[in-house]
């Protein structure tokens, strides 16, 4: 179990953090800990009234925006909007995500992973790293997936939307390095979590979401490039890369 101090902080020493799909799950969990640690903390989603609630029982520690990451115009204004609410932002976290079980292969289905996990993610992105280069610091986390090692017959488009992410993050961490830019840039890997979004069969470790969020909160504060929270999913990881896909092909 992660242990988490209690924070008395210095008004002025506040810590700012933006966590984009606040509402519930891991980014709704995540958001209490920064709080309680000290942080300044704006919250997004597009369930105003969970985002209402959250600001009204810390309204000096929560801002809040409604943001639809899968609306690009939407989320350059909202992106705006709350930026020029602090002084100065320390972290961003991208949680937003969502995913079906698709089995029909709907495509209407997949067109919403595609444009929250992909082009959404994208834009956030794009735009915190822009914000932080102009800044000349900042640090963006992506909860990504386990998922994004392997495909899923399941969820093919969820998987595919979390390798995407996965891939991008890397790709953001070598421009940093390259242009030795003072951006940090991680990585979080989560197995399955006890939230809306852990759907599906043949789920195990299912971890409940403050033990989760807790860990996520460890990996930002030790700057990891790549975290697997739990952390006995990185072993998972291992096994997944390693597996022939002749034999991965005909999991059940
Ligand atoms: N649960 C798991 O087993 C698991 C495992 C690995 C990775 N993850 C990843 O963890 C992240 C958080 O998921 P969770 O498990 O905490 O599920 P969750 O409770 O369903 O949270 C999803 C969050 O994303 C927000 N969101 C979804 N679509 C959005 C959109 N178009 N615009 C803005 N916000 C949007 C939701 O807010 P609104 O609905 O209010 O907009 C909500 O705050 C996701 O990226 C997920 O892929 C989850």
């Amino acid at each position: 179990m992660v242990a988490v101090q209690s924070a008395a902080p210095d008004k002025k020493m506040l810590r700012s953090a933006i966590v984009i799909g606040a509402t519930s799950g891991i980014g709704s969990e995540l958001a209490d800990i920064l709080v309680s640690q000290g942080y300044r903390v704006g919250i997004t989603g597009r369930r105003v009234n969970l985002l209402r609630d959250k600001v009204n029982t810390m309204p000096d520690r929560y801002v809040s925006q409604y943001m639809d990451v899968s609306d690009p115009k939407d989320c350059a204004w909202a992106l705006e909007r709350l930026w020029s609410r602090f002084s100065h932002v320390d972290v961003v976290i991208f949680c937003a995500g969502t995913g079906d079980i698709n089995l029909d292969l709907d495509f209407s289905k997949e067109q919403q992973t595609i444009r929250t996990n992909i082009s959404g993610f994208t834009f956030v992105a794009d735009w915190v790293f822009r914000a932080f280069q102009k800044q000349g610091i900042g640090h963006l986390v992506a909860i990504t997936s386990v998922a994004a090692l392997r495909g899923n017959r399941q969820a093919p488009a969820y998987n595919a939307s979390k390798a995407y992410q996965a891939n991008y993050i890397e790709g953001l961490q070598q421009k940093a390095m390259n242009e030795k830019l003072n951006i940090r840039i991680t990585d979080i890997r989560p197995g399955f979590v006890d939230t809306a979004m852990a759907k599906g069969e043949g789920k195990f470790w299912v971890m409940p979401v403050k033990k989760a969020a807790l860990q996520v909160f460890q990996a930002i504060e030790s700057k990891k490039r790549v975290a697997y929270v739990t952390r006995r999913w990185w072993l998972i990881g291992v096994l997944l890369r390693a597996l022939p896909k002749s034999i991965y092909l005909r999991l059940p």
